[in-house]
């Protein structure tokens, strides 16, 4: 049962791989598809603002955190954080934070992938010019013909995953390796491609300036400001990929000689240059289309939710010379992305099972997969069959909510900061001053070691701690005062 990693599965080729590996994890649905949303929903500039603070002081250390971690443990991240543990003198159940960051992962693939599918089936619809010319009512209706018929959500979203699967049951050279070297500098020309055609489009300072601007009143209506802050939150931990298992898998194969500051702050600015990147190509085209306030017929108000780049955009791509090629482009993009995301999110799963039960990778891979698609029903019917379905109706604040609204809430607001919370408290309170000290290398570079343990033992903490009541407060406030 304890065969290492570097055993098992070797090392990463070089630094460069690390990196374009982990940013290929963190680059995905979230950036690109949940972040533009997000800032509609939740109010622009602000949000951005909010999103941005929690990202400097709790993403770049949790990050770093997590490399580290996983680099110490050099397993999965369950079977990691209970060496380090009994290495440490501390508790063996600390392998249980592990199991909730991993079953994290498992929960966000599950829809990931579901919302993946639909990103594969625009390509063809874009590319086949369904769009080309059509009303925002045509488009709501195509949106809705998709999402409206189990059938066809289930084969995209069984597609994606055989995609997943073909590339995590191929170990680390042959499939993760091969994959990232491939899909990221594809993702990164056609990312240039569509930035540059938003920059032709005419409108591109408009809408740069509403993605900065603050509609504020937005934030006090529906979700009100202690979700919105919640939420910009809920974000940074998704779109970094944290505490759910996936960068503590990736770093168990980075050799020692890496310094991990450095790997960390350039993922981090990666991540976050592409996600204002995806606003800056994504408002544009919906201002250069006088989208600005586009109803839809099916209710969901488009602009501000998950249907911003799955009903505006494509009517606004539907309106532009040359848009059935840059619209498919920029769901190949959007596939590109979560599929590299994906993979991360089953390597910690995949990763523990091949350990623990000395499953083969293939067959470890198999399963997971099969776990993920089958919760992924649960994300499928809540857009049909069970969409008027409320597991939780009795609770005010989640009334609204459908199977798929509470899973993407739970998982993405609660479990991963909590994970997150759990993993700094362990590396800035529970290990020494030493082994961290040793472990980040930062030994030639006191003053940034040092920053890092203040942030990481007081700050982030804090702010996480800071955060959770202060949103759980106004969430219960609402209820006693709707
Ligand atoms: N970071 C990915 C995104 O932005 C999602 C993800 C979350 C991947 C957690 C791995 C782990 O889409």
């Amino acid at each position: 049962m304890n065969i290492s990693q570097h055993d098992n599965q070797g090392f990463w080729s070089s630094r460069l791989l690390f990196v374009l590996a982990v940013t290929g994890a963190t680059v995905g649905l979230g950036n690109i598809w949940r972040f533009p949303y997000m800032v509609s929903e939740y109010g622009g500039g602000l949000f951005i603002l909010v999103y941005l603070f929690f990202i400097a002081l709790i993403g770049i250390p949790v990050l770093m955190a997590e490399i580290m971690l996983g680099r110490m443990g050099r397993h999965s991240p369950i079977t990691g954080l209970r060496i380090i543990a009994e290495q440490n003198g501390l508790s063996r159940h600390w392998q249980n934070l592990g199991w909730m960051a991993t079953i994290a992962g498992l929960l966000i693939l599950s829809f990931y992938s579901v919302i993946a599918g639909w990103s594969i089936a625009f390509i063809f619809r874009m590319a086949a010019g369904v769009f080309d010319n059509v009303s925002a009512q045509g488009v709501s209706a195509i949106f809705g013909r998709l999402v409206g018929d189990p059938e066809k959500l289930l084969a995209w979203h069984t597609l994606f995953m055989m995609l997943v699967y073909v590339a995590v049951s191929r170990g680390l050279h042959a499939g993760l390796e091969r994959t990232v070297k491939i899909l990221m500098p594809a993702l990164f020309l056609v990312l240039l491609l569509l930035l540059a055609y938003a920059i032709y489009s005419g409108h591109f300072t408009a809408g740069v300036q509403y993605m900065f601007s603050s509609p504020t009143e937005h934030l006090d209506s529906a979700r009100g400001l202690g979700f919105a802050v919640l939420a910009a939150m809920g974000q940074a931990f998704f779109t970094l990929s944290l505490g759910a298992g996936a960068i503590m898998a990736y770093a168990a194969y980075l050799p020692r000689s890496v310094s991990i500051a450095g790997v960390a702050v350039t993922i981090v600015l990666l991540d976050t240059v592409i996600a204002i990147t995806a606003g800056m190509i994504i408002f544009p085209l919906i201002f250069a289309n006088d989208l600005g306030s586009v109803s839809f017929s099916n209710g969901l108000d488009a602009r501000y939710g998950p249907g911003l780049v799955f009903q505006t955009l494509p009517l606004a791509f539907g309106q532009m010379p040359g848009g059935a090629l840059f619209g498919s482009l920029f769901f190949v993009l959007l596939v590109l992305a979560a599929w590299t995301s994906a993979i991360a999110l089953m390597e910690p799963s995949v990763a523990y099972l091949t350990e623990r039960w000395a499953m083969k990778r293939r067959k470890a891979a198999k399963t997971i997969s099969v776990i993920a698609w089958l919760i992924g029903l649960g994300t499928i019917f809540s857009f049909n069959i069970w969409s008027d379905y409320r597991p939780l109706s009795e609770i005010a604040i989640f009334s609204d909510k459908t199977t798929y609204h509470l899973l993407d809430f739970l998982a993405s607001n609660i479990l991963l900061p909590l994970s997150g919370l759990l993993i700094i408290f362990f590396a800035g309170w529970k290990l020494s001053w030493k082994t961290t000290e040793d472990e980040l290398s930062m030994g030639k570079e006191y003053c940034g070691y040092a920053a890092w343990r203040i942030v990481a033992r007081y700050i982030t903490p804090l702010l996480l701690i800071i955060v959770f009541i202060y949103s759980l407060s106004k969430a219960l406030g609402r209820l006693a005062f709707p």
